[in-house]
């Protein structure tokens, strides 16, 4: 087992969308202040071959992938303290996946969310029984192995993630589990799920949750302009502008309310009571939002004009992360008999 030092916190990013305001408030924001915590050291990584199982695109792989590092650095990650990189760049990670999987029952992976979800659509959607799996590839069935090994490879104790991922956690520390069985406890560490953002789910433009499938989001990073004309997009009832309005039903004010200060929270709902036209609420949020996000804005239009310091911080990221995936790699190559 590795010396005592430092909690070890890992959490990867799946760059298969333009980060939105969702993304903002609900993984970045507490990812960020995690980072913080000066008793924990925490890697931050860009989940581009898990995304290879939905992009397909390179164009488009390429540039997500820039997006997102790019955004988690505007955001405020510093990369001194927190190790920012592409799961590409870590071979070590896909020997131990191979390794995973020889630990690795298929009946868990039978049992998976995403694959699961898969059966489900297809037998809704009324295919033959014997062809359930259809559209299913194997990186989607064995999404949770190559998860595991991200987990494992750097000795992760804490894995902040969203409630739909508390399985593939669970899932990487059976397998985790099943190799110290096999070779003795101390070869592999445990990783436990850390659920943030439970209650933070935020609206979308049409009410539901903000998510990119409903294509109802807030993009982060776009010019001024257009997130106002984002904002004025934001579906609101009839009530006249005299008429006192009800913030708890109003996606205005719902929004409004995950990043306002809260004097500024109040004094909306004062002019929720006293009755405010849509118009002057929806200015009143993009007022909001533009003041918070106008800084990192610049910095992220910065850093995508010039790829190549996004291409450095990665790179810089992944040179360390291999040095800790090296060593587990060989605690691991030792204890299964395979070593040079
Ligand atoms: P999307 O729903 O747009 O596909 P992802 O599933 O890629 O978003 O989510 C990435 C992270 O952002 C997850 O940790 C998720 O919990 C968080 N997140 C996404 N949408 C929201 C939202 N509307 N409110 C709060 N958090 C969100
Ligand atoms: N599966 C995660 C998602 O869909 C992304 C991910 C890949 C991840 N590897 C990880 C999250 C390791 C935490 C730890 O959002």
């Amino acid at each position: 087992m590795p010396p005592a030092m430092a909690r070890v916190s890992l959490t990867g990013i799946k760059p298969t969308g333009t980060p939105h305001l969702g993304n903002f408030t609900g993984a970045i924001t507490p990812a960020l202040k995690l980072a913080d915590d000066p008793g924990t050291s925490s890697y931050y990584f860009i989940a581009d071959y898990h995304a290879l199982t939905t992009i397909h695109d390179q164009t488009e792989m390429r540039q997500l992938v820039r997006e997102v590092a790019a955004t988690w650095l505007a955001c405020g990650l510093d990369p001194e303290k927190t190790v920012l990189y592409c799961q590409s760049d870590i071979p070590e990670v896909f020997e131990l996946a191979w390794v995973l999987a020889c630990f690795c029952p298929k009946g868990w992976m039978n049992k998976a969310h995403a694959y699961k979800a898969m059966v489900q659509k297809n037998r809704d959607a009324g295919q033959d029984a014997d062809d359930l799996d259809a559209g299913v590839g194997m990186g989607l069935y064995t999404y949770p192995v190559l998860m595991a090994a991200d987990i494992i490879i750097v000795d992760a104790d804490l894995v902040p993630v969203g409630k739909d991922q508390i399985q593939h956690v669970e899932l990487a520390r059976d397998m985790a589990q099943r190799l110290n069985n096999t070779y003795g406890a101390d070869v592999l560490k445990l990783p436990e799920a850390m659920v943030q953002g439970q209650d933070e789910t935020l609206p979308g433009l049409d009410g539901r949750k903000m998510s990119k499938s409903y294509g109802n989001t807030l993009p982060l990073f776009v010019p001024a302009k257009k997130l106002k004309k984002a904002v004025n997009q934001i579906v609101t009832d009839s009530t006249p502008p005299e008429a006192p309005k009800d913030p708890a039903s109003s996606t205005v004010f719902k929004i409004y309310e995950k990043v306002a200060t809260p004097a500024q929270i109040e004094e909306l709902r004062g002019r929720y009571a006293e009755g405010i036209g849509w118009g002057h609420a929806k200015a009143a949020l993009f007022e909001v939002l533009d003041a918070q996000l106008s800084g990192p804005r610049a910095v992220y239009e910065e850093l995508m004009a010039h790829p190549e310091r996004i291409d450095e911080v990665l790179h810089d990221g992944a040179a360390r992360v291999r040095t800790t995936a090296q060593a587990v790699l060989g605690r691991v190559r030792e204890a299964i008999g395979i070593q040079r």
